[in-house]
């Protein structure tokens, strides 16, 4: 199966990121055809310092390594070191008719969370179509967020085969739905851009004062309390032992769970949870070097694949005379 998914480097990665998308992308490694990259150019909808956007592109990739995607069974790159994809984002603007991006939802939250409305950012499912067709993915591992965005691709896909002629393979979404959305410290999704995560890679210090932060109800220690209402728990579970969790979940039923020994568990886990990448990490920023060089590999090769579609796209479309 060819398998592709793409990350924004817009700000530090959280576990909604891990569970969402890395987590499966690198499972997938194994049995599959896997492309991942770096979206900056998306990225670049809503970050616009430029110092920003490129240190947020090689950490968002020096994490990813860290994490465990082996650069030898996949391809890897970043967005922007393969052109052509802006082109084919172009000929896809031309057959995406306007209703179908006006109602997306993405463009209205992100617009009323203060990102500044552009033309980028409406088009942004555009881009994203064209990113996953250029390659010709079939499945397309995200968290629920995205799964419109993959029902844009794929009616793009669809409106363009019928138009010109058999060429885009139809990807289909891959949402694990007990992990579609992974809460943030205030309960809503946990995104970079609500302010509300859990990055994976924070100083110890850092990690406890996130933690501590995660929002609770007032319920008495000694009340019972729905634990699947509570986003402590939700965010607890991810990464407890199973028979621990177990002991947790009769203390919220029975009462007797008290949050702020919980939180200080949810530290100590995650914080050994994250032990290995986290070291990985550290050597990898030590050479940067190394990083980039795995980047500008994983580009050329993408540049290979993306080449061959769009020649496909400019015939069907009439763009060779
Ligand atoms: P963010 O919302 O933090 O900016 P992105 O839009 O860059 O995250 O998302 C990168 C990937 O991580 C996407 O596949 C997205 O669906 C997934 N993802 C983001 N937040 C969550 C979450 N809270 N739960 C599950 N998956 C998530
Ligand atoms: N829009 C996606 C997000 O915010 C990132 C993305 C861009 C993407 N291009 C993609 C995801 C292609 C999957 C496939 O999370």
């Amino acid at each position: 199966m060819r398998i592709l998914s793409g990350i924004q480097p817009s700000g530090q990665l959280h576990i909604g990121n891990y569970f969402g998308m890395m987590r499966p992308m690198i499972a997938s490694m194994a049995d599959n055809e896997l492309y991942a990259f770096i979206v900056d150019l998306h990225a670049l909808t809503s970050v616009q310092e430029a110092q920003r956007l490129a240190t947020g592109t090689l950490e968002a990739a020096t994490d990813f390594l860290a994490l465990g995607l082996d650069p030898e069974r996949c391809i890897f790159w970043v967005q922007s070191d393969v052109p052509e994809v802006t082109e084919l984002t172009w000929v896809l603007s031309c057959i995406t008719p306007m209703g179908l991006l006006e109602r997306c939802h993405s463009y209205k939250d992100k617009t009323a969370k203060g990102i500044a409305a552009s033309h980028g950012l409406f088009a942004y499912p555009v881009l994203m179509a064209a990113d996953i067709l250029l390659y010709q993915a079939q499945r397309v591992p995200v968290g629920k967020d995205q799964k419109q965005h993959l029902e844009v691709a794929r009616d793009i896909a669809i409106k363009f085969n019928h138009t010109f002629g058999e060429t885009f393979v139809l990807p289909e979404p891959v949402i694990d739905t007990d992990l579609a959305t992974i809460p943030g410290l205030d309960g809503q999704k946990m995104s970079k851009s609500y302010d509300n995560t859990i990055p994976i890679f924070l100083e110890a210090k850092e990690l406890k004062k996130r933690v501590m932060a995660i929002v609770t109800d007032s319920t008495p220690v000694e009340q019972p309390k729905d634990p699947d209402k509570c986003n402590l728990y939700n965010i607890y579970k991810l990464f407890a032992p199973t028979e621990r969790l177990a002991e947790v979940r009769d203390l919220y039923l029975n009462g007797g769970a008290m949050y702020g020994k919980i939180k200080l568990e949810l530290v100590d886990i995650l914080w050994e949870y994250f032990r290995k990448p986290r070291e990985r990490r550290a050597e990898l920023l030590a050479d940067p070097g190394q990083v980039r060089e795995i980047l500008r590999r994983g580009g050329d090769k993408a540049r290979v694949k993306a080449a061959v579609t769009l020649d496909l796209v400019r015939q069907r479309a009439g763009l060779r005379y």
